[in-house]
C-alpha cells in the first residue's frame, strides 16, 4: 500500500502565522506537525509516500523531508494549486498510486494510543473497499459524522451536520482500494466548492463496501486546525513525553523500531539535529532501544 499525505490548504484559521509558513510545518512541541501523519502511515508499514503541498510551500517540505531515504522510505512530492477539497488528493496522486490501494492522511492530524500500531497494520492490508477511522467527539458538527448500527456497521454519513446523528467523527485517515481516484473523478464539488472526501466515502457506503474502525477512548485523535487545538496538541505531546520519556509521532523512531533503518543510521540522524533535545532522544534510542 502507498500513502498520500495531504499538506496543502490555506490554514486561514491560524492567520497571520500561516501567511509565511505552511500550517503543517508549524511546531507541535519539538517536531514539525507533518511528522505526526508521516509517522502514522509508517506505523502502518507503508514505505512509499506522496506529500501534496501548495506550490509555494513545496521547497520547504522538500528541505525538511528530503526523499525519505534517511528514514528508509521514499517520499515524492506533488502540488495542489488551490485547496479544492481533500478528495482532490486522489486525483493529484492518481499516477503515483497506479491503481493500487492507498492510505490518505491529512497533514494536520495526530493519532496516538494503545493498540494503534496493530490496528493500522491490519487495516493496511485492505485490498477491497474502503475503511475510515471514527473517533467519539464532543463537537461532531465540525466534522464528517458517521452513524453506526448496533453491529458497528456504517448506516449514514454527513459532512458537518447541524444536527449530528452520532458523536462519531470521521478522522483524517482513510484507506481505499484502487477505485478511489475513479470515484473522486465522478463526484461534483459541494456547495462550498470542494471535492468532499465524505462524497467518496458515501460512494463506498452506497456500494456496501465501507468499513469503520472505531478508535476507542484509549486513543487520542487531535486535529490542529485552530490556535486552541494546536495549543492543546502541543501540550498533550509535551506532557506525555515529559512523563514517559517517549516521543509521539517520531518518524526516526518508527523507522528504527519497524526495521526500516538500523541503529547506526539512527545515530547518524541524531547528529544532524545537533545538540537539540530531539537529537539527544534519538542518540539514547539508538544506544538503548528497549522495546516498550
Ligand atoms: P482544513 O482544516 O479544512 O483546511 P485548512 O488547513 O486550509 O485550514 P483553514 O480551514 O483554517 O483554512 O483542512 C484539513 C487538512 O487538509 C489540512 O491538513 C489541509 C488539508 N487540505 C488540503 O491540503 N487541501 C484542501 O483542498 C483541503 C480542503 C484541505
Amino acid at each position: 500500500m502507498k500513502a498520500i499525505v495531504l499538506a496543502g490548504g490555506t490554514g486561514s484559521r491560524l492567520g497571520p502565522v500561516t501567511r509565511g509558513v505552511s500550517k503543517q510545518l508549524l511546531a507541535i512541541h519539538d517536531q514539525p506537525m507533518i511528522y505526526h501523519p508521516i509517522s502514522t502511515v509508517m506505523l502502518a508499514g507503508i514505505r512509499e509516500l506522496l506529500v501534496i503541498t501548495t506550490p509555494q510551500d513545496r521547497a520547504a517540505f522538500k528541505r525538511l523531508l528530503g526523499d525519505g531515504g534517511q528514514w528508509g522510505v521514499s517520499i515524492e512530492y506533488a502540488e495542489q494549486a488551490r485547496p479544492e477539497g481533500i478528495a482532490q488528493a486522489l486525483l493529484i496522486g492518481e499516477a503515483f498510486l497506479g491503481a493500487g490501494p492507498c492510505a490518505l492522511v491529512l497533514g494536520d492530524n495526530i493519532f496516538h494510543g494503545a493498540g494503534l500500531s496493530q490496528q493500522l497494520d491490519e487495516a493496511a492490508r485492505l485490498d477491497h473497499g474502503a475503511r475510515v477511522f471514527a473517533h467519539w467527539v464532543s463537537n461532531p458538527q465540525r466534522y464528517g459524522v458517521v452513524d453506526l448500527d448496533e453491529g458497528g456497521r456504517p448506516v449514514h454519513l454527513e459532512e458537518k451536520p447541524h444536527e449530528p446523528r452520532s458523536n462519531w467523527a470521521v478522522t483524517g485517515l482513510y484507506l481505499y482500494d484502487g477505485r478511489a481516484p475513479e470515484i473522486a473523478r465522478s463526484i461534483r464539488p459541494s456547495a462550498r466548492g470542494e471535492l468532499e472526501i465524505t462524497a467518496v466515502n458515501q460512494a463506498y457506503l452506497d456500494a456496501g463496501e465501507l468499513e469503520v474502525t472505531r478508535l476507542g477512548r484509549g486513543t487520542a485523535w487531535l486535529d490542529t486546525g485552530t490556535l486552541e487545538s494546536m495549543h492543546a496538541a502541543t501540550e498533550f505531546v509535551r506532557v506525555v513525553e515529559a512523563r514517559q520519556g517517549l516521543k509521539i509521532g517520531c518518524p526516526e523512531e518508527v523507522a528504527f523500531r519497524r526495521g526500516f533503518i538500523d541503529a547506526a543510521a539512527l545515530e547518524r540522524l541524531a547528529t544532524e539535529y545537533g545538540g537539540s533535545p530531539y537529537g539527544d532522544y534519538l542518540t539514547r534510542l539508538a544506544r538503548d532501544p528497549r522495546p516498550v
